[in-house]
């Protein structure tokens, strides 16, 4: 089998598709210098053509796709036209991220809560609707993919005007957004046209500093589970969410198979609003969420490539899971990469995945075979454990034995469960 990707989140699925009885060879497109370990790497771009050409070559059975570009551009499509099983939605549903115009129609057409919002264009009172958004703060997003740089959250009323001008100029229009207060929590949701299946809800940190400051990054640390999802929280994001978006979703012509990954606002009454939509797993929310689960990873995810997801009943491990993610220098802005992961080495060959361990991201080897970092976000270190305190600390020292000039970490992941 065959996964595609090269962060956090792809060695979170390789680690924990290696500890399957049922996969053989684990390949990995192009993965990185964590995959590496336990899959084989293939150099190739991320082109569909190529991706679907090996997969038929090595005769495999499944293609897991970590990233949501390969299956904005049709990757589920071409497997399935090829007869090869994809984790991961066809196209025109993985337009559900691609576009959040679509998402917020497909979200009004399922009766789904989320923020109300305006679409705006060159003919559009932008004044006005600015008027009529109160602007405590104002929420603009851009249709776009733009990797978290699309959506700008403001106070500043000329700042939100701007944004609007600029993303009108260039992409004709922009939405514009009530802010929704609360607590945010990532709900991942395994599904297909036969069922679904909720793993336990978790917590990103999206600022790059500790207490929620400076820029938004694609994501800083995570913990799982997230308190702020309590029993009658998860009951209600089932009944007014998953349902009503699993029926539209197994209702098409191809259904939605693979993981929809729900961004959620907890608001102070606990009722829960989609933030926004994924059709890929979270990166850092995989780390933490899959050594949760205890059913085989490879049945899982098959099951919901080939619609058996009925016959796959899902078992959880009771504990928490905490990682925490190191990154380079000047992240997230401009990285400086190349700079050698001093202590590396024999932390790996001590870590035990399923205890303490590392997930890889920006890793790569030079020519003497050292690690050196090779993006932003270079790794992030990951514990499991029965306490969440415990299984913090367990994280913070493995980071604490990797030494990166300039590198920096959050010390604070999971304080929101932990104050
Ligand atoms: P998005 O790309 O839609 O997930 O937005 C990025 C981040 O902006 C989210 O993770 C939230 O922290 C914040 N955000 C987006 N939309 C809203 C909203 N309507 N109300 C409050 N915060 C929001
Ligand atoms: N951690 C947020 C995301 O993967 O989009």
């Amino acid at each position: 089998m065959v996964v595609v990707g090269s962060g956090g989140r792809e060695h979170a699925l390789c680690l924990s598709l290696d500890a399957s009885a049922h996969v053989g060879a684990l390949h990995c497109v192009p993965g990185n210098a964590g995959t590496a370990q336990i899959a084989t790497n293939h150099a190739l771009t991320m082109d569909i053509e190529g991706l679907v050409g090996l997969a038929v070559d090595l005769g495999a059975d499944l293609v897991v796709v970590g990233p949501e570009a390969p299956l904005c551009d049709g990757l589920a499509d071409a497997c399935h036209a090829a007869g090869i099983a994809c984790f991961g939605p066809v196209a025109a549903l993985a337009h559900l991220e691609g576009s959040k115009l679509h998402a917020k129609e497909t979200m009004e057409e399922a009766g789904v809560p989320t923020a109300a919002y305006k679409r705006l264009d060159a003919h559009s009172d932008i004044e006005a609707a600015l008027d009529d958004f109160a602007g405590d703060p104002w929420v603009v997003k851009r249709d776009v993919l733009a990797g978290g740089k699309g959506v700008v959250v403001t106070s500043d009323r000329d700042e939100a005007k701007t944004f609007i001008e600029l993303s009108i100029k260039s992409d004709g229009f922009v939405l514009l957004e009530a802010f929704l207060p609360g607590e945010e929590a990532s709900m991942l949701v395994v599904m297909d046209g036969t069922a679904y299946r909720t793993l336990p809800a978790s917590q990103d940190h999206k600022r790059a500093y500790d207490g929620d400051e400076g820029p938004n990054t694609g994501g800083m640390g995570a913990y799982c589970p997230a308190p702020v999802v309590s029993t009658s929280v998860h009951e209600k994001i089932v009944e007014r969410i998953v349902e009503p978006m699993h029926q539209h979703l197994a209702g098409q012509d191809t259904p939605y198979r693979g993981v929809l990954f729900i961004g959620l606002m907890i608001d102070e009454h606990d009722d829960p609003y989609v933030v926004e939509f994924n059709v890929r797993f979270g990166d850092p929310e995989c780390q933490v969420t899959l050594p949760l689960v205890k059913t085989d990873m490879y049945s899982l995810l098959h099951g919901a490539a080939t619609d058996g997801l009925q016959n796959v009943q899902l078992e959880l491990h009771t504990g928490t899971a905490v990682t925490v993610v190191l990154a380079s220098e000047g992240y997230p802005a401009a990285p400086i990469k190349g700079r050698p992961l001093g202590g590396l080495e024999a932390l790996v060959a001590q870590a035990t995945y399923g205890q303490a361990w590392v997930n890889f991201a920006g890793v790569s080897t030079d020519e003497s075979g050292a690690y050196i970092a090779s993006g932003g976000r270079v790794l992030s270190c990951t514990a499991l454990g029965s306490n969440l305190l415990a299984t913090q600390q367990k994280a913070y020292e493995l980071m604490n034995a990797i030494d990166l000039e300039g590198g920096y970490f959050r010390t604070d992941i999971a304080h929101r469960a932990i104050d």
